[in-house]
């Protein structure tokens, strides 16, 4: 499943480009499982929403041959450019400026596919959002996320061994299954056609323990707290009806 994502990690030089690009559990993996159950190919124009570091624009992109709009909040678009010329994508990926929460500067119908990796759960988690995208995609095309969240729903009962990591915004944006599931099915215009916990969560969180990024030290001891009793990876497809 993971074929492109493990050729290209056994590449030192894309090793150390990994490492230094990921910005949460391996996004290029994740990305990659996601992609196993949609039916992509290179004609196809994809909304990579909340990007990051484009890992998995750079899937979509090399795997796929698919054109893609690189959206984000946090990275810089040219950050974005100078890492796609980089990695010789440039001529596929446009990396653009978007806050999601205050609409999309895109046609509607313009996408194919909507796609996001551990980035909806910060921006998708209201009733509004998804109701808010759906314009962006064809009808009969999809909206594909994949999103950090949890084995069950905390509420006021967060485990003993969480709670010194713990926080306002984990609390807002980390959810179960099936509270995303519910929330999904109340909205209209599209069908949930798939809705799954990730494979690929455990591989992809050890990766993320390996990177650069600074708040990786601080990860490391919530991962050995969690021992993977309470941290999940969720799947959500649904087709534009
Ligand atoms: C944990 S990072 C993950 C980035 C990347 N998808 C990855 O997995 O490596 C979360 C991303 O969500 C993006 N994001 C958060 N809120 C957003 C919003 N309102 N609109 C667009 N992107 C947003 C941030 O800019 C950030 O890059």
């Amino acid at each position: 499943m993971y074929t492109f994502t493990n050729q290209f990690n056994s590449n030192a030089k894309n090793a150390d480009f990994l490492k230094a690009a990921m910005m949460g559990p391996n996004a290029m993996r994740v990305a990659e499982e996601l992609t196993t159950h949609l039916h992509i190919n290179e004609n196809m124009r994809i909304l990579d929403l909340g990007c990051g570091c484009g890992l998995s624009t750079i899937l979509l992109a090399k795997k796929y041959g698919a054109s893609v709009f690189a959206a984000d909040l946090w990275i810089l678009p040219t950050e974005n450019y100078e890492r796609f010329q980089s990695i010789g994508i440039d001529d596929k990926a446009v990396p653009i400026f978007v806050d999601a929460t205050k609409g999309l500067p895109f046609a509607n119908r313009y996408f194919d596919l909507l796609i996001t990796v551990d980035a909806y759960h910060y921006f998708g988690d209201t009733a509004e959002m998804l109701p808010a995208l759906i314009p962006f995609v064809k009808k009969g095309g999809y909206i594909a996320v994949a999103i950090p969240g949890l084995q069950y729903e905390f509420e006021k009962n967060v485990p003993a061994e969480m709670q010194p990591f713990w926080n306002s915004e984990m609390e807002r944006t980390l959810h179960s299954l099936d509270w995303w599931k519910d929330l999904w099915k109340r909205t209209e215009g599209i069908e949930l056609v798939d809705s799954r916990e990730m494979a690929s969560c455990r591989q992809a969180w050890e990766e993320w323990l390996t990177g650069y990024h600074p708040v990786v030290a601080d990860d490391i001891k919530m991962m050995k707290a969690e021992g993977g009793k309470y941290f999940n990876l969720i799947q959500l497809i649904a087709k534009i009806i």
